[in-house]
C-alpha cells in the first residue's frame, strides 16, 4: 500500500518523530511504500477560504502541499496523521496541511487512517480533544480508523524512548 505519513512537529528529534520513524519502521518491513511530508520544515500556507478551488480544483497557492503533497494524499491508500498534542489540538504545522485538504476533499476521502499524537500530560483530558476530532475527520472523510497511539506523558525524546509507545507504533505500521 501506498502510505503518506503527515507530521506536524517543529522538533526535529522530538518525541512524535521518534513514532513517526517506529511506524515508517514497521510499515516498511511489510513491503509498503511510504511518503513523509513533514509540515515544520516545507514551504506551505493555511487556506485562505477564497473557494477558487471549488473543493476540487487547484489551489491557489503553489507551495509544497499544492506542488507535492496533494497528489501524494490524492495516491494513497493510507494517511498517517502524527502530531505533538498542542492546547490539546493538531499542532498548526499539521492543520495548515489538513485544511488544505479542502482543495481535493473528494479525492483524499475513501482512505485509511491512524492518529499517533504525543503530549507532556497525563490526564483524563489529554488526549480527549484530539481524538475526538480525529475520529470526526476520519468520519467526514470517509476514512476507516486503523488504529492510534496516544502517548501521554511524554513531554520529551528521552521520555518516550522509556515507553511502549515506540513499539505500538512499529506494531502499527506492521498491521497495515
Ligand atoms: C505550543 C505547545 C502546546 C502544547 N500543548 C500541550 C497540551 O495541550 N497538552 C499536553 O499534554 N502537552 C502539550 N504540549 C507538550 C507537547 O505536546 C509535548 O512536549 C510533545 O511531546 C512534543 O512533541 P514533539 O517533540 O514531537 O514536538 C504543548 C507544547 C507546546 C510547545
Amino acid at each position: 500500500m501506498k502510505i503518506v505519513v503527515l507530521t506536524g512537529s517543529p522538533h526535529k528529534e522530538g518525541t512524535t518523530d521518534l513514532l513517526a520513524d517506529k511506524f515508517i519502521e514497521g510499515a516498511e518491513s511489510k513491503g509498503h511504500e511510504i511518503y513523509r511530508f513533514d509540515a515544520a520544515f516545507r514551504n506551505i500556507h493555511p487556506c485562505l477560504g477564497c473557494d477558487a478551488c471549488g473543493m476540487s480544483g487547484p489551489c491557489v497557492h503553489k507551495d509544497d502541499i499544492e506542488n507535492e503533497a496533494i497528489q501524494k494524499l490524492r495516491e494513497a491508500d493510507v494517511i498517517a496523521l502524527v502530531t505533538p498534542v498542542y492546547y490539546f489540538a493538531f499542532s498548526a504545522q499539521l492543520k495548515t496541511v489538513i485544511d488544505r485538504f479542502y482543495s481535493r476533499t473528494y479525492d483524499i476521502n475513501n482512505k485509511q487512517s491512524v492518529l499517533l499524537a504525543a503530549a507532556g500530560s497525563n490526564t483524563p483530558l489529554t488526549m480527549r480533544s484530539i481524538t475526538k476530532h480525529y475520529q470526526t475527520l476520519a468520519g467526514y472523510m470517509h476514512w476507516q480508523d486503523r488504529g492510534m497511539v496516544l502517548a501521554a506523558g511524554c513531554p520529551t525524546r528521552d521520555a518516550i524512548a522509556k515507553t511502549n509507545y515506540p513499539d505500538e507504533a512499529f506494531k502499527l505500521g506492521q498491521s497495515l
